[in-house]
This record gives C-alpha cells, sequence and structure tokens, in this order.
C-alpha cells in the first residue's frame, strides 16, 4: 500500500533537448488505479518507467509512501510492472512462471508455493498451474504475467499496455477483470494506455498528456464534461466531440452555421472580457439532435450501431462546408441524402486561440 508522487519531474533523453517528460505533478492516492493516456509519443512510457527507477529523472522528484525513491535502484523501490510484450519462460510451468520473482529473490520453497497458489486462486488460474504457456489462451497468458506481479506483493502496480496483444473481445473483458481485480487487492496501480476508452472505464482518474506535458488529471466524468483545453476536448470521447472556428464579436455571441450557439452566462461574460476574436466551439454528437428547426445540412454518412446511430452532416458554416457528427437513436430513419436540420440539445464549450478553456 503506498501513495505515489511526482514533483516537477523531467526527463530529457540524452542527445535530445525537449523533455520528454516535462515537469510532471502528479499524485496518486493509496490504492488508486490511475491511467495514463495521451498519443503515441506523449510520453506515458517513459513516465512509467521514471516511477520504476528505469529511467534516469533529470529535474524534479518521485516519492513512494512518502520516501525520496529518484536514485533509489529499481529493485529497491518494491515495485511491480507489467509490460505489453510481456515474455512468459516457455520452458517453465505457469506455476514456474509465476514463482520466478520469488525463486530469485531466495524466497523459501514452501512460501513461494503459497503466494503462487494464492496469487493463482485470485487469478482463477488454479487448473492451469502445471500447464506451459503454449498450452494457454491469450487471456490466460496475460493473467499468468499479473500473476508474477501480484506473488510479490508489491507497493504499486505498474502497467504498460498490458492488453495491447489481445484480440478486441478479449481486451474488453480483460480489462473489466484487470479492474476488478486491481479494486479487490487495493494495490496502487498506474496504468498505461493510449486507448482513451480503456483509459474511462478503467481509471479511478485520469491522467492525460500531450507532449510530454499534463493537460488535465480528474475523473473520466469530469474529463469528459469539463476538458480544461481543446486537446483534451478532441481527444477524449468517440466519437470525437465537434470542434469548428468561429468568431466572436463585442457581445460575446457565437454562430455555427447562421444559428446561435447557446452559452453559459459565465461564458458569455468571459468571451466578453477576452474581446472579439477567433474561438473554437466544441459540441459533442450527443448534444446534437435533429429537429424541425436549427443548422440546415446534408446527411453523407449514417454509421448504425444498433443502439444508437451517428450522422455526419455537411452544414455551410462562415462560407463553408463542413461536417458535425450528430447522435441519433438506433432504430433512425433517417438516410444518406437526407436533408435535415441540427439542433443544439445539451451544453456547448468554447476554447480560446491558446486553447485553453473559456469561462467555468
Ligand atoms: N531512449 C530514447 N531516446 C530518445 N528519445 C526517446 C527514447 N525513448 C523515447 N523517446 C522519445 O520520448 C518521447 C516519449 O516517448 P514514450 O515512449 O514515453 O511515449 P509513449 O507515450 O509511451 O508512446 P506510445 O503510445 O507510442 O508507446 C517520444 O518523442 C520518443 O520518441
Ligand atoms: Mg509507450
Amino acid at each position: 500500500m503506498a501513495e505515489v508522487r511526482y514533483e516537477a519531474a523531467s526527463r530529457i533523453y540524452p542527445g535530445t533537448d525537449i523533455a520528454a517528460v516535462d515537469s510532471l505533478d502528479l499524485e496518486i492516492e493509496d490504492g488508486e488505479l490511475l491511467v495514463l493516456v495521451g498519443p503515441s509519443g506523449s510520453g506515458k512510457s517513459t513516465a512509467l518507467r521514471m516511477l520504476a527507477g528505469l529511467e534516469h529523472v533529470n529535474e524534479g522528484s518521485i516519492y513512494i509512501d512518502g520516501d525520496d525513491v529518484t536514485l533509489t535502484p529499481p529493485q529497491d523501490r518494491d515495485i511491480a510492472m507489467v509490460f505489453q510484450n510481456y515474455a512468459l519462460y516457455p520452458s517453465m510451468t505457469v506455476a514456474e512462471n509465476m514463482g520466478f520473482a520469488l525463486k530469485q529473490a531466495k524466497v523459501p520453497k514452501a512460501q513461494r508455493m503459497e503466494q503462487v497458489r494464492e496469487a493463482a486462486r485470485i487469478l482463477d488460474l488454479e487448473e492451469y498451474l502445471d500447464r506451459k504457456p503454449k498450452n494457454l489462451s491469450g487471456g490466460q497468458r496475460q493473467r499468468v504475467a499479473m500473476g508474477r506481479a501480484i506473488v510479490r506483493h508489491p507497493k504499486v502496480f505498474l502497467m504498460d499496455e498490458p492488453l495491447s496483444n489481445l484480440d478486441a473481445k478479449l481486451r474488453v473483458q480483460t480489462r473489466t477483470e484487470l479492474a476488478d481485480l486491481q479494486a479487490r487487492l487495493g494495490v496502487t496501480t498506474v496504468y498505461v494506455t493510449h486507448d482513451q476508452v480503456e483509459a474511462m472505464t478503467m481509471g479511478h482518474r485520469v491522467a492525460v498528456l500531450n507532449f510530454g506535458v499534463l493537460q488535465q488529471v480528474d475523473r473520466p466524468s469530469v474529463l469528459y464534461s469539463h476538458p480544461v483545453n481543446r486537446f483534451v476536448a478532441g481527444f477524449i470521447g468517440s466519437p470525437a466531440m465537434n470542434l469548428l472556428d468561429a468568431d466572436a464579436g463585442e457581445d460575446g455571441a457565437l454562430t455555427l452555421g447562421g444559428v446561435a450557439v447557446p452559452l453559459e452566462p459565465d461564458v458569455t461574460a468571459d468571451l466578453r472580457e477576452r474581446g472579439p476574436g477567433r474561438y473554437t466551439v466544441g459540441v459533442r454528437p450527443e448534444h446534437l439532435q435533429l429537429g424541425a428547426d436549427g443548422i440546415a445540412g446534408e446527411v453523407t454518412v449514417v454509421e448504425e450501431l444498433g443502439s444508437e446511430a451517428f450522422l455526419h452532416v455537411a452544414i455551410q458554416h462562415e462560407g463553408e462546408s463542413t461536417v458535425l457528427v450528430v447522435r441519433d437513436h438506433g432504430e433512425t430513419s433517417t438516410k444518406r441524402g437526407d436533408t435535415v436540420h441540427v439542433g443544439f440539445d445539451g451544453p456547448t464549450h468554447v476554447f480560446a486561440p491558446d486553447g485553453g478553456r473559456v469561462g467555468g
């Protein structure tokens, strides 16, 4: 059990002058499952490896359980890591694979067996203990890799895209099992993924990175409803939030396709204060709806997903053709080529030229 803290921690790789992780400030609570998410190259693995002690911290500090571990070697940090390419030893049985680290640490055989059996019970692997990895399914192999981490009773679990070798269906199932397992064990866990759906479904809190810089860290619902900047707004949510540039005048009003965008009073007040300029309007597909009036457009694509459908509607905005994605119900009768009207039906977001959120 432990809390983790990054304090202005940076990693600058030799031969580069841009920080791969730039002055990261982040606290992970005891027992929390925190997900680090961001596009490829955003510094997720680097941040995790800094915590593991596998990557030198050039500036700042890292604490585990209140102890400064910035200069502590990896083996003395009491952490266990599960990687994307979890290589199991092919010639060893599941039990031997799971007990290997304990054997190396010279844990007596009886205690070793006990810890392996306990982990196997938790992971539902008891009947496979004598099998070789090649006789297991992908999901079972993944659980053995988890087992190797669990048997060590570490203070912190670190996981770097541990599910990316699994097919889509197994991944969805395994991520639920993993989240459940983490909750039962109550071990502080930092989990890296580039998949924002995985991040949102698993994380107690989610930290979004871009170009090595922490953008926002909060509960999934807050990231979704209150993205602090344009990047987070566009990154979190599938399909993505509609983001369109528009001019604001002195009165702080904004229009999309000639129709006034409904804005919270604090947004309008902030826009008036900031003054006229080019802003970005954001609205999620489920906060738009077809109706008798609204922005006129033509349906170009209908994506039917069964429980819902997403319509791509080509509209005219400031003299140019652009697309709005609108969520419709599953039994939509709307077809490609239909002329429709799109109205606002929920919150909108506004972002300033520097990308920051306007209003509260
Ligand atoms: N050993 C290295 N030497 C120099 N630069 C590196 C090294 N490892 C990573 N980088 C760079 O640091 C940045 C962050 O890399 P990192 O692997 O942390 O990204 P990531 O978010 O894990 O990406 P991915 O989703 O592709 O795994 C990238 O620009 C990468 O090119
Ligand atoms: Mg990575």
